[in-house]
């Protein structure tokens, strides 16, 4: 796990106590003598642990525990156009793919199917949090709530808004006032399936500027204040967007000034791509103190451009990763791990200068930590320490089918190793060649939501 920006650390003999609420309640580092010996010492010093019955994850010698996966930006009814965007760019890829798509989930079966199948491969790919773009529908937003809620998949789910005629007829809210009231409703919804916000929560959702009339955007700022809820929003992602941004709201003195003149910009909301800021919106931006989500594969499939992760992050802000699934063509952060490094590499070859790529650990701190601030759980997510929460996944290198494996032989796995690697060495191979058949088992507040074949089992202990 990350300790700072710049930091992993990895524990060849480390052991992690969790006790029934997920909680993490001992961290060991440096063991020495194994499990049955920790356990013992663990109990005989905290009395009140003496009588418990201890289930012990096996381990292995090919695998280790990473904190689960932050998905700071996804629209999950975007799942069945992954990989779908040929030439297009933004405002053309919303209209041709997008809007389509999205408009289908008036039908509720529609909605429990995609949503079903997005938050089962989310999961495979280790994702123990997202926050979610659902569609402009107040029943298949609830449904998606519902699923994450049921799977164990924390979770930040938010109702589309979009009045203007920059949305097709098909798909809109009929006006501001019903947008708020849909919003409103959806909200209500998700609170009382989970009045804690424990696992899932409501996030008020303007699409972007241009789909939002001006008195949409001011409803939803008036939302945000009344109901104390999150919001996220699009910001800067594409030059013609931003053109159009211009055009429609010219009293305004950048993009960022239009969600700030709607009371949309404060330290609960999360900009997604944030390309093109200019210095004057980012200084807004963090003085705000809002949250950035950086999506480097749809940035780069529907060609958006290089976003300053170096600059942005020396300014102070905060940020994330998100897939920004269907923009993006992957529901895997360990992807966009890998492309936030491939960014930020170009944008290296481009103004020559070493000093913008980002690294391995440091784009691994954005995929964790990072995400964890963006979706305001810093304090519980994001890495392995006393009083954080077992958000984790289960990783295997190696051929599959080998030790500790509960059912024989599956074939290759995607990362092989010799044995003399040295654990940075591993955790690189599963950063740049590895996939979701490695994450071979996955848990949010210590429940099992995900676990392949190849997942060890448990041992009791009494
Ligand atoms: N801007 C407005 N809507 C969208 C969307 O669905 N995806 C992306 N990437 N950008 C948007
Ligand atoms: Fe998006």
């Amino acid at each position: 796990h990350s300790t700072s920006l710049t930091t992993l650390e990895i524990q060849p003999l480390g052991a992690i106590g969790v006790d029934e609420t997920g909680t993490i309640r001992f961290v060991e580092r440096n063991l020495h003598g194994g499990p049955d010996e920790l356990i013992a010492s663990f109990k005989a010093s905290k009395s009140a642990w003496a009588d418990a019955k201890l289930v012990c994850i096996k381990s292995t010698t090919t695998g280790f525990f990473f904190p689960g996966f932050i998905d700071t930006h996804v629209h999950a009814p975007q799942h069945p156009n992954t990989g779908l965007f040929g030439k297009t760019t933004l405002l053309d890829w919303l209209q041709k793919y997008t809007f389509p798509a999205e408009s289908s989930f008036s039908d509720p079966s529609v909605a429990s199917r995609v949503y079903q199948n997005f938050v089962s491969r989310t999961l495979s790919h280790g994702t123990t949090t997202a926050a979610y773009f659902a569609t402009i529908h107040v029943p298949a937003t609830n449904t998606l709530a519902d699923i994450c809620l049921q799977r164990g998949q924390r979770a930040l789910v938010g109702r589309v808004c979009m009045d203007s005629e920059v949305s097709p007829e098909y798909y809109r809210d009929e006006s501001a006032e019903a947008s708020y009231q849909a919003s409103k409703a959806s909200i209500e919804y998700i609170r009382s399936l989970d009045p804690g916000g424990v696992i899932v929560q409501p996030i008020i959702t303007p699409r972007f500027a241009p789909s939002c009339t001006s008195a949409c955007l001011s409803a939803m700022g008036r939302l945000a204040q009344e109901s104390n809820t999150r919001v996220q929003t699009h910001i800067s992602e594409n030059k013609g967007e931003i053109d159009l941004v211009a055009s429609l709201f010219p009293d305004q003195k950048s993009y960022a000034h239009v969600y700030h003149a709607h009371q949309l910009l404060g330290p609960k909301t999360i900009l997604a791509h944030c390309v093109h800021l200019s210095g004057m919106e980012r200084r807004l931006v963090l003085e705000s103190g809002c949250k950035i989500s950086h999506c480097p594969a749809s940035n780069t499939a529907i060609t958006s451009g290089c976003a300053p992760i170096r600059l942005l992050l020396d300014e102070g802000h905060t940020v994330g990763l998100g897939t920004d699934v269907s923009g993006g063509f992957s529901p895997s952060i360990l992807e966009n791990v890998r492309q936030a490094v491939w960014v930020s590499r170009h944008l290296a070859m481009q103004v020559d200068s070493d000093a913008v790529k980002l690294s391995t650990e440091e784009a691994l701190y954005l995929a964790t930590c990072g995400g964890a601030a963006v979706v305001g759980l810093e304090d519980k997510l994001g890495g392995f320490e006393v009083g954080k929460e077992w958000d984790a996944q289960m990783i295997l290198l190696g051929n599959v089918g080998e030790e500790g494996c509960q059912d024989g032989n599956f074939g290759e796995g995607p990362v092989d190793v010799f044995g003399w690697e040295s654990w940075a060495d591993r955790v690189e191979k599963w950063v740049y060649a590895g996939d979701d058949r490695n994450t071979v088992a996955v848990w949010v507040r210590g429940r099992l939501v995900h676990r392949t074949g190849r997942y060890p089992g448990y041992e009791e202990t009494s």
